[in-house]
């Protein structure tokens, strides 16, 4: 009974060895599976999995099973397992490779999908000399096609300022799993970027207006959600020359120019002080020109133009920008110089020579201002004396500057 026990023994250890030698020589043969695709069919339609594998012994077994919803064991090889054949179809095929080799395809068949099918199914090998951990297996996914749809975006209606970030998000959902499109303005046009998130940095006031986030996954209709952003920038104002020149009565304008940002882009206007307060500027003796922004920086530049330049019209004009989050205000200084300033002074030089600031013509003075600055020693006399009383230094200088320029040019 001893002896018959340690043979036993024997046997066991040596079948033992056996099997270990038999999984050695296994090993350099063991089936792999290659990829499998996911299925996405319409409802009805059959689905067909393939689970490619090479290297295919004897001494394996391809099986299909669902795993989710609920496990069942549908397929040994080219055999059905289960016995619903209305729902499971299975088929082996056996290809030779360009390179010689052995490619067992084992297909699944689910006839007339529908939304019971949908789920997990496992291509597994069985190895008969090898122990279950190591034999190959490999998932796919079935899904019955839906249309994408929009399962969660962010905030659609979104004022943010010149300079933040804004961070839009839309997440989409549709079988086959939807890809999504970022668009500036109508879809289609001006694409943005791709993917759930859409990244705007550094904001301009150009960058304000409509987004669309758009999900197609092939199945139409596509799904698609519209963004408002709203860009605000209070207003700010600058005058590029804070002092103005020009001189009066002489028919010539004078320009001041005030450059006004923000968004929504601020309305410009003029005003001035007076003694009766700060007024409007409107009458027909100013003219005011606003260049609107054509590019990104959103810079209005806006020029008044003070027409036929007399002493009331020096002062302090106010530039002044507003729109709904803020107004700003900016001063330029119109200031009386001797001179005529600007590029339209050479043609109409004339009128400045007779102004009082100049009196070194010999011709016949008229009764203008000239008389009243220069004759303020005691009463006005009589028009015709006065001719003659300014007469005599006019001459006087005249004879005097023409020697000096004897002397000189001899
Ligand atoms: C099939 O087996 C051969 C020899 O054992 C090996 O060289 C090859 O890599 C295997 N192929 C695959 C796809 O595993
Ligand atoms: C099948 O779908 C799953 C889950 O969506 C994914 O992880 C896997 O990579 C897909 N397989 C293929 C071959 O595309
Ligand atoms: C400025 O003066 C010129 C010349 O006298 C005249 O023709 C013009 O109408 C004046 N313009 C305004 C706006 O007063």
């Amino acid at each position: 009974m001893k002896q018959q026990k340690s043979l036993k023994g024997l046997t066991i250890v040596s079948l033992i060895l056996l099997t270990l030698v038999f999984q050695v020589s296994a090993e350099s043969t063991i089936p792999s599976i290659g990829v499998i695709a996911n299925a996405t069919v319409d409802e009805g339609d059959d689905v067909y999995l393939d689970c490619p594998i090479t290297n295919k012994t004897a001494a394996s077994k391809v099986q299909w099973f669902r795993v989710l919803p609920g496990y069942l064991h549908i397929s040994n090889d080219g055999s059905l397992v289960t016995k619903n054949t209305e729902k499971y179809g299975v088929r082996a095929t056996t290809t030779t490779s360009v390179k010689q080799q052995e490619l067992n395809t084992v297909t699944l068949i689910i006839k007339h999908a529908s939304n019971a099918d949908v789920g997990r199914y496992r291509c597994r090998v069985l190895i008969s000399q090898v122990s279950y951990p190591r034999w190959p297996s490999k998932d796919a996914f079935v899904s019955i096609a839906a249309p994408p749809m929009i399962l969660s975006v962010s905030n659609t209606k979104m004022v943010s300022a010149v300079g933040e970030d804004v961070t839009l998000t839309c997440r989409g959902y549709g079988a086959p799993e939807p890809t999504i499109t970022w668009y500036k303005g109508d879809a289609g046009t001006n694409i943005m970027g791709h993917g759930e998130v859409l990244h705007l940095e550094n904001l301009r006031a150009g960058d304000g207006g409509e987004y669309r986030c758009e999900v197609d996954n092939g199945v139409p209709p596509k799904a698609m959600e519209t963004y408002h952003i709203t860009i605000e920038q209070e207003p700010m104002c600058s005058a590029p020359q804070l002092h103005v020149m020009q001189a009066k009565n002489i028919f010539q304008p004078a320009l001041m120019t005030c450059h006004v940002t923000g968004y929504p882009v601020p309305k410009v206007s003029w005003k001035r002080y007076t003694i009766h307060g700060i007024q409007t500027i409107f009458t027909s003796k100013y003219d005011i020109h606003n260049i609107m922004p054509k590019d990104n920086s959103g810079v209005i530049t806006s020029v008044l133009k003070v027409y036929n330049v007399t002493s009331s019209d020096y002062g302090t004009y106010i530039c002044e920008g507003t729109n709904d989050i803020d107004k700003c205000t900016s001063e330029v200084r119109l200031l009386e110089s001797r001179l005529c300033v600007g590029p339209r002074c050479d043609s109409q030089a004339d009128p400045s020579d007779s102004s009082s600031d100049h009196p070194r013509t010999v011709t016949t003075p008229s009764p203008s201002d000239d008389d009243d600055d220069e004759t303020q020693h005691g009463q006005k006399a009589p028009h015709k004396d006065n001719g003659g009383i300014v007469m005599v230094p006019s001459v006087l200088t005249t004879s005097v500057l023409l020697l000096f320029v004897f002397f000189v040019t001899k």
